[in-house]
């Protein structure tokens, strides 16, 4: 049997079969007015018969539209709020993960020594000459102690060189405050030190403690941090410097840069006042409190700038809080204009503002009383506003390689 369906707006239909397709409409709501299906007879005798439909009701119409419209609304929110919960989760899992998770090394692969706790000392095992400090930075104290037995280090380290910190005298960290910041730097401190393990440019991270509620940190004990080291040498004489000397702590500190990065993480306070010297001027690179771990970009987004060292910063750290290794660069550029000035503050006369505008202009710190022409254009170029142009770590300590060698004049002597 074919159908022919008559519609007001002039719809015609041709369906195939019996008119069960149309089988939904109750006969009772039929009317005189309501059109009707007439239904076609196959055989000529049969007269052909009329089943009448419903009219589409325009205001229904509009509501179906509503809600579909409401239902569309609605999901596409709960997708939005997903997605922005989903990012908010996969950034506090990268802040945790940088903040605990220890990441291979070629430090020992047991599990068990790289628990949270394995570097936990016991305090009673801290004689901390609270009378005079060592040093004081942003957030802590720095106090000398004597520690009684090995730090946990020794277990974790398969090397020769940490079996000294063993009963010596080492430096320990505490927070100025018991604020959740300072508690906070701390903790992320910890966390940064146990994934760099043990290297010579890196301060050795001996192990943590609680006293009380507050947390401290042990360290191997330096003799002094570069910037007092450079102020001290241009009190007694001014105008001068021991190259050398100079070029080697920098050559260091470029080594110990690399090695940072290479482990994906971004220091973000690098200054001379927390590279710190041993008696035999050995430079090791301190103070991880504001470190993080580069993403999969190699670069971090900082959700904030509070307590972030603004002079020492690039022009993306400044306007955008992007931190990546190029920007731990332009920051050694500022250290290595601390170190030929004599311990100068950079940009003294300036805020933060003033500073960027500066920048932003193209200008540049100037050359420093004790830094050669060759050696400033090193600064200029840790100083390119784009972060690729700008050398690495590893072609800086390349760099400074080849000026110790020239000046030695012993090719090959370095390693
Ligand atoms: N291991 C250490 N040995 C000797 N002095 C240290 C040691 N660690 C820190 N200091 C001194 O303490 C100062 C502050 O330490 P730092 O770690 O930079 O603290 P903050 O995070 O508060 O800036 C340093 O500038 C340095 O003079
Ligand atoms: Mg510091």
């Amino acid at each position: 049997m074919v159908c022919n369906i008559d519609r007001q707006d002039d719809l015609n239909m041709t369906v195939t079969s019996q008119v069960c397709c149309l089988s939904w409409i109750p006969l009772e709501t039929i009317s005189s007015t309501t059109p009707t299906i007439r239904t076609q007879s196959t055989s000529s005798t049969e007269p052909p018969s009329t089943i009448p439909i419903r009219k589409p009701d325009k205001s229904k119409t509009w509501i179906i539209f509503l809600c579909v419209g409401v239902v569309v609304l609605v999901g596409s929110l709960m997708v939005f709020i997903i997605w922005r919960y989903r990012k908010y989760r996969a950034h506090q899992r990268s802040q945790q993960l940088s903040r605990l998770m220890p990441i291979n090394l070629g430090l020992p692969t047991s599990s068990a020594k790289q628990e949270t706790d394995a570097y936990l000392i016991e305090e009673k095992k801290l004689r901390i000459n609270f009378e005079s400090p060592i040093g004081k930075g942003f957030s802590s104290f720095v106090y000398r102690a004597f520690m009684e037995g090995g730090s946990p280090l020794i277990d974790m380290v398969n090397s020769y060189e940490v079996k000294r910190f063993r009963d010596c005298n080492v430096a320990v960290k505490i927070a100025l405050n018991l604020g959740h910041d300072e508690n906070e730097m701390l903790r992320r401190e910890i966390g940064m030190m146990k994934n760099l393990g043990y290297q010579e440019q890196v301060i050795g991270f001996l192990g943590w403690f609680m006293q009380g509620d507050r947390m401290g940190i042990v360290f191997e004990l330096a003799e002094k941090d570069l910037l007092t080291h450079v102020k001290d040498l241009y009190e007694r004489s001014p105008g001068q410097l021991n190259a050398k000397e100079t070029h080697g702590i920098l050559w260091q500190v470029a080594k110990g840069m690399e090695y940072i990065a290479l482990n994906r993480l971004i220091h973000r306070d690098l200054a001379a006042r927390n590279i710190l010297l041993t008696s035999g001027y050995t430079a090791k690179i301190s103070d991880f409190g504001l470190c993080c771990m580069a993403d999969d970009t190699l670069t971090y987004e900082a959700s904030s700038s509070k307590r972030l060292p603004m002079k020492w910063l690039s022009i993306e750290a400044l306007k955008e809080r992007r931190f990546s290794e190029k920007s731990d660069v332009w920051t050694y550029g500022v250290l290595m204009y601390e170190v030929f000035s004599g311990g100068k503050l950079p940009f003294a006369t300036m805020n933060t503002d003033e500073m960027l505008e500066f920048l932003q202009e193209g200008k540049r710190l100037e050359c420093p009383e004790l830094a050669t022409q060759g050696i400033y254009e090193i600064m200029l170029r840790c100083w390119e506003t784009a972060p690729e142009n700008r050398f690495n770590f590893k072609e800086l300590a390349e760099i400074w390689r080849g000026i110790i060698s020239d000046e030695t004049q012993s090719y090959g002597y370095l390693v």
